[in-house]
């Protein structure tokens, strides 16, 4: 058995609760001062005030630690789930970003060939080695910044032997170093050049033979799609996503982000996990969000700033009683940044959220939205000991500091894995 004693943390800081929190208890956030916590084989054992929680142990006769820490100054937050990315690719798109800032829109460049079809271009020319050794790199960063569970997709490999080397290479990483990553397949990110003019029949490639291979070799645990204009239509998603159902997986959507046909409308009829995105949707569709209750509404602040979009409707979102979580979409062509404090920015000072719905969109809905809040996202008892130490003595200055890193240690599974 290994632990670890937290004590005299200024201020444990956390959302509270299993599942994903709606409406405006997402603003609820439970304050320890002169916190403690102890763990036991990475779960969270007791949490507490310091001289409660060092009552209790020393009534249980446990006083001996592997590591004691003593977190004066310091507040201390769950570790961060950046719940939607695609940050397993290779080759770089700068030229494209800067034609942007010049005025050429996303749709635009893809359509003249750049755009996700450049990065399947140099995705499919990596070695897994090389596509392992740069995912590394970036999760690497990820947790300089607080976060301890990830989500990361496939979609840029589109044919079935790159699709699948990512999906490999995802799980290989999932092994291999501390945080936890959910994997997603989206090989609907757009129909491939070979496919060009013929969707159903990428369609009919993706349910028939790659879904039923991804499922045998358990290879992703959730299947997203690309609903957008020039992508996948309505029932082009539908029709993905219920075979995909049928075969045992959870599902995910890029919905109403440049175009808005509908997705969360129907995210919400197949309960989703979530809905991404979001920047187009309707009062319609958030109502239908809102009433099923049954997926979280992913918010990218980074995507809708780089693509000089406006951003998603999160204060209308939030007081319709959904459930909001917010993540970074870090990917080489709409949001090339998993800058957290960025995230945090762009939400409390140009989304109206409050740094409590921050932090809950951060912690418990990001891991609902991976479907993982029984065992993430908040510092109670029974949970995975994942949390982060910052720099001062009070979770709001992640908004206050800003733009800045307030990250001092991180703690996964009851590790230090960074310092
Ligand atoms: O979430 N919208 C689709 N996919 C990504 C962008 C991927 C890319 O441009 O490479 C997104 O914005
Ligand atoms: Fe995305």
């Amino acid at each position: 058995m290994s632990n670890l004693l937290v004590i005299h943390v200024d201020q444990i800081a956390t959302p509270v609760g299993k599942t994903m929190k709606h409406g405006l208890a997402m603003d609820d956030i439970q304050i320890t001062t002169d916190g403690a916590i102890y763990v036991e084989d990475g779960i969270i054992v007791n949490v507490g005030k310091t001289d409660e929680v060092l009552t209790q142990l020393r009534i249980k006769g446990i006083s001996d630690f592997d590591e004691v820490i003593d977190a004066k100054g310091q507040a201390v937050v769950p570790g961060f789930v950046d719940s939607h990315t695609h940050f397993l690719y290779a080759g770089y798109r700068v030229e494209e970003f800067y034609a942007r800032v010049s005025g050429s829109s996303y749709m635009e460049i893809m359509n003249n060939g750049g755009g996700i079809q450049a990065t399947v271009d140099s995705t499919r020319e990596a070695t897994e080695e090389e596509l392992k050794a740069l995912g590394m790199s970036r999760l690497n960063e990820m947790i300089e910044q607080g976060v301890t569970t990830v989500e990361g997709k496939s979609g840029y490999g589109l044919d079935t032997e790159t699709e699948l080397r990512q999906l490999r290479v995802l799980q290989e990483l999932n092994f291999s170093q501390p945080l936890d990553i959910a994997i997603t397949y989206l090989g609907a990110h757009a129909v491939p050049l070979e496919f060009q003019n013929d969707a159903a029949g990428y369609l009919k490639l993706m349910i028939e033979e790659i879904l039923p291979k991804i499922k045998k070799e358990k290879l992703a645990e959730f299947v997203d799609v690309f609903c957008d204009e020039g992508v996948f239509d309505y029932k082009q998603s539908q029709e993905l996503l219920v075979a995909a159902k049928n075969l045992g997986f959870k599902v995910k959507m890029h919905a109403d982000e440049i175009a808005n046909l509908n997705g969360a409308e129907l995210a919400a009829n197949i309960q989703a996990t979530s809905a991404d995105h979001l920047i187009k949707i309707s009062s319609e569709e958030i109502t239908q969000l809102s009433e099923k209750k049954q997926t979280v509404a992913t918010l990218l602040p980074c995507t809708a700033f780089c693509l000089q979009e406006n951003f998603a409707p999160a204060r209308e979102l939030i007081d319709s009683d959904c459930a909001v979580a917010l993540a970074s979409d870090y990917n080489p062509g709409s949001s090339f940044t998993c800058s957290i404090p960025l995230i945090i920015a762009l939400a409390t000072f140009k989304m109206q959220m409050t740094m409590g719905e921050v932090l809950t969109a951060l912690t418990l809905n990001g891991a609902a939205a991976v479907n993982a809040a029984e065992k993430k996202g908040s510092i109670e008892v029974g949970k995975d000991a994942d949390f982060v130490f910052l720099k001062y003595p009070d979770y709001r200055y992640l908004m206050y500091n800003t733009g800045i890193n307030v990250v001092k240690k991180v703690v996964k599974s009851g590790k230090l894995v960074f310092e």
